[in-house]
């Protein structure tokens, strides 16, 4: 089904809207309990409202056809947090199906966000409030449905505050994945708020948010995510799956953004070494990080679909041994080398490193069975830059008058870096015009206001007058 935004006022985050004919081919009724699968792996549960056909005749997926695989093809209407949880964004699609087997609530451990609570002037000890003001009247007789990991925002006499549903037992299973949240339903919340810091940061991360890089996403689909989802087709020849990639391409490129994006859209576990970080001058110290990754990783592997580790920045952690001086880089080539070649063929985990500067980096490593892959991203041509700016200026409010297509076309030797800079000045620009007209003494900005930003051409223009590529920039020096 595809999705489209459902502004439901305060209907609350798990109402989904459907037509009458829509519900009638999936033989659901109002009010009844869906469940939805969107992107990498992301799911959540909905209550179905009935819309009107007129809602969604403007889009042409408003017809409900059922393909031969037993999938509808129809639009469903998701507010912004239900489109979150599910991993999708407006125009994408996700898959609804019946679900009558979710449980009542026995209990359910819902905590607030750390920054939201701030952001609201509440603290942590003013927990018992919160239910009293925030989440009982958003729960009370509203049997609303829950998934764990759900993250939904109340509004409440201090604003909105933003939760998320952390743990559910339903009538008859403890640690149960969804449930029907009712009045004998215990609502706890008291518990250290969520530092957003720790939550899945790869949320935004996908093939989606990168852009000019079709033939390298499909590269990088078929050495790291085909070994990790089916290792059989090189078993079954008798080699070696692949154990590492190499992403070359000057800084600001996205190889740090395409690590992500794999990670994110495999599932895999993700573990990050930062080159630069993992350098310990006390002696040892380095290896032992180095080897607890490895190990890390591979004792996840079987419980994700594999495990990638990630060398940001491998350059600062594997010069070549012949011309870098440090001792410690020395020992910490030699320990990479031999966790690289001690990974079990079965294992399924694999190590992308990225860096800039490839020259630079122990020829060893790029031997067979290491780092024999290589990705080099490259500066974005005309196309891929048009896409990235179509990409990073997504959640934009644009001028009529844009043209990214100009904008693609004036930027030549901007990376994907370069671009995102371009659109946040753009962005900033149009909020300093406004500057005089906000009144800082309130805590929100009118909603006129608010309405009134729009990013214009002139904006761009000012912004590229400020941007300047930085691949010409390392040129001219070097
Ligand atoms: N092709 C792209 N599509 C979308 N966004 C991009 C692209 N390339 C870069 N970006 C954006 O630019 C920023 C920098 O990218 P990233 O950190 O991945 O670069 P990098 O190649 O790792 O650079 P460095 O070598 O300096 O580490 C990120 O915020 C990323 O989202
Ligand atoms: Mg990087």
């Amino acid at each position: 089904m595809t999705v489209f935004l459902y502004d439901t006022e305060n209907e609350g985050h798990t109402v989904v809207g459907m037509t009458e004919s829509a519900m009638e081919a999936m033989g659901i009724f109002d009010g009844d309990t869906v469940s939805i699968k969107g992107k990498r792996g992301r799911k959540t549960v909905a209550t179905v409202a009935m819309i009107a056909d007129s809602d969604v005749s403007a889009l042409d997926s408003s017809v409900v056809k059922v393909s031969d695989d037993g999938e509808y093809h129809g639009a469903i209407g998701m507010t912004k947090d239900a489109m979150k949880n599910a991993g999708v964004r407006a125009g994408d699609s996700v898959t609804v199906a019946p679900a009558p087997d979710v449980k009542f609530g026995k209990a359910v451990l819902i905590l607030p966000y750390g920054d939201s609570v701030e952001e609201a002037g509440l603290d942590a000890s003013e927990a018992g409030d919160l239910f009293e003001t925030y989440l009982r009247p958003y729960f009370e007789g509203k049997f609303r449905t829950l998934h764990r990991g759900d993250s939904f925002h109340v509004d409440g006499p201090k604003g909105l505050i933003e939760f998320q549903c952390v743990e559910i037992d339903s009538v008859e299973v403890d640690g149960d994945s969804a449930c029907v949240v009712v009045d004998d339903t215990v609502i706890e919340c008291e518990g250290e708020p969520i530092d957003r810091e720790d939550v899945d940061d790869l949320a935004d991360a996908g093939y989606d948010a990168i852009g000019g890089a079709s033939s390298h996403l499909a590269a990088v689909r078929e050495l790291v995510e085909l070994p990790l989802r089916h290792p059989e087709l090189w078993t079954k020849l008798g080699i070696n799956t692949p154990r590492g990639v190499l992403l070359t391409g000057p800084s600001g490129c996205g190889k740090t953004a395409m690590a992500r994006a794999v990670a994110a859209e495999t599932g895999a576990y993700f573990f990050v070494i930062n080159g630069p970080e993992v350098i310990s001058k006390r002696a040892g110290e380095s290896e032992t990080n180095l080897r607890r990754a490895f190990e890390d990783a591979e004792a996840n592997a079987p419980d994700y679909n594999g495990a990638i580790i990630f060398i940001d920045e491998i350059d600062s952690i594997a010069p070549r041994r012949d011309k870098a001086g440090g001792e410690v880089e020395k020992r910490i080539v030699s320990q990479l080398l031999t966790l690289m070649d001690g990974l079990k063929p079965t294992s399924k985990v694999i190590v992308i490193a990225a860096t800039n500067r490839p020259g630079v980096i122990e020829p060893a490593l790029r031997r067979p069975g290491r780092f024999d892959r290589e990705l080099d991203m490259g500066i974005p041509d005309e196309k891929g830059r048009l896409e990235i700016l179509q990409i990073k200026t997504r959640d934009m409010r644009l001028g009529k008058d844009v043209d990214l297509e100009i904008l693609a076309r004036g930027s030549h030797g901007f990376v994907g870096a370069d671009l995102q800079q371009l659109c946040m000045e753009a962005a900033l620009e149009c909020i300093r015009e406004k500057m005089g007209l906000i009144d800082f003494d309130r805590d929100r900005v009118d909603k006129k206001i608010l309405d009134g930003i729009v990013v214009t051409m002139k904006h761009f223009e000012h912004a590229m007058g400020v941007v300047h590529p930085s691949s010409l920039r390392e040129s001219a020096v070097s």
